[in-house]
């Protein structure tokens, strides 16, 4: 009886083995097989799989921006991208944008408003604000998944609010309630397209760009792009960078599972991307940037590794680029999307906003570079 018994549950113990082995394994061994499968065959999977634009929070509402964490007064306003270049599917796309108010401005308007001496602000004002004062603008530029009103996003505009800046946040095509879908190319104009808005609204005013992980490649060509034009932005931030796609891509924790393959993998996946317009070699672009740069990175980063921050820095100082490298030790615990939660931020943007604004005013650029780490 008692072995019976044991054989009995042996056999089921068995059967819920094999049972789970084909509820679990299969399909993953399945996906391991389908995914290169599908880099070769399908490049909308291709261009999906490194935009990561689907991965979005449903039903999302974008115009309270006091909902999702804004702490100062800000709008959501629709741009379209009337002239673009780059269509999809025939269509200019529409951009969804948040414009976030400087602290000491929004203080002071949401008192008056309060007061009853000012009526609430239209559209027009906030377009009439960009200008209208001393501040200067951030134009910032998101990595790939979700959109403009994530968390660790928001926190960002709120510091840089804080710091009294006018902040723009965009979503790029395909991305949050924007429409078309995304490319290369078609990011880059994205980026002209709200930078020549910030431009002909504030023409007197400090503009920045900053970008964080894939926005680092978004930005790194931008700027290239606009200091072959002769109106490079005041000053750059590249958060969590990367140096290129090659790098970035054999890094990333997703695609472990293909490390073996060595060579073939950049062959199989890397290369694919190339052939498609994907390039990002930012530590080729870096080169031709003609505003001082700031490179943050946190040591812990699990996504994209701090030596390749490490790598677009030594390219960039390499070509005589005004960079500053920062790097953040790793038991502050900020890896890949906290550094905006780093102590002395305040001081080492200060410091890089005063320097970019006397380079701006000298318009002599001395080569200077400089490394710093940021313990607890
Ligand atoms: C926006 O969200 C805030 C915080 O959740 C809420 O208090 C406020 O009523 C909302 N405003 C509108 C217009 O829905």
């Amino acid at each position: 009886m008692g072995r019976e018994c044991l054989s009995y549950s042996c056999s089921l113990a068995f059967a819920i083995l094999r049972r789970s082995f084909y509820l679990a394994v299969l399909p993953l061994a399945g996906l391991y097989v389908l995914v290169p499968l599908l880099f070769q065959t399908v490049p909308e999977f291709m261009q999906h799989a490194f935009f990561l634009n689907f991965v979005k929070v449903p039903f999302l509402d974008y115009t309270n921006l006091t909902y999702h964490g804004v702490a100062h007064l800000g709008r959501n306003f629709r741009l379209p991208e009337i002239g673009a270049r780059v269509l999809c599917k025939g269509e200019e796309p529409v951009l969804g944008v948040w414009h976030v108010l400087p602290a000491s401005l929004s203080r002071r308007l949401e008192a008056e408003i309060e007061a009853g001496t000012r009526k609430p602000l239209t559209d027009a004002d906030y377009e009439a604000l960009l200008d209208a004062e001393s501040h200067g603008v951030v134009v910032y530029f998101h990595g790939n998944s979700f959109d403009r009103t994530n968390a660790h996003r928001v926190d960002l505009y709120n510091r840089l609010a804080d710091l009294d800046f006018h902040v723009l946040a965009i979503d790029y095509r395909g991305y949050g309630d924007s429409t078309g879908f995304p490319s290369e190319d078609g990011l880059i104009e994205d980026a002209h397209f709200i930078y020549n808005y910030a431009r002909a609204r504030a023409p007197t005013k400090n503009i920045y760009v900053w970008g964080h992980s894939m926005g680092t490649g978004v930005s790194a060509r931008f700027v290239a792009e606009l200091s072959d034009l002769g109106i490079p932005p005041v000053g750059t931030v590249l958060e969590s960078p990367f140096n290129n796609l090659h790098d970035v891509v054999t890094h990333h924790p997703l695609s472990r599972p293909y490390r073996w393959l060595g060579e073939r993998f950049n062959r199989l996946i890397v290369d694919r991307w190339v052939d498609s317009g994907l390039v990002m070699h930012s530590d080729e672009r870096i080169v031709k940037h003609k505003a001082p740069l700031l490179i943050l990175h946190a040591a812990d980063d699990h996504i994209i590794p701090v030596k390749l921050g490490k790598k677009l820095f030594e390219a960039a100082d390499k070509a005589g680029v005004d960079v500053k490298y920062v790097e953040f030790e790793a038991n502050l615990g900020l890896r890949h999307k906290f550094i905006h939660k780093a102590p002395h931020l305040a001081d080492i943007l200060k410091e890089f906003f005063q320097r970019c604004e006397a380079f701006t005013t000298s318009r002599k650029p001395t080569k200077r570079h400089e490394e710093v780490h940021i313990d607890a």
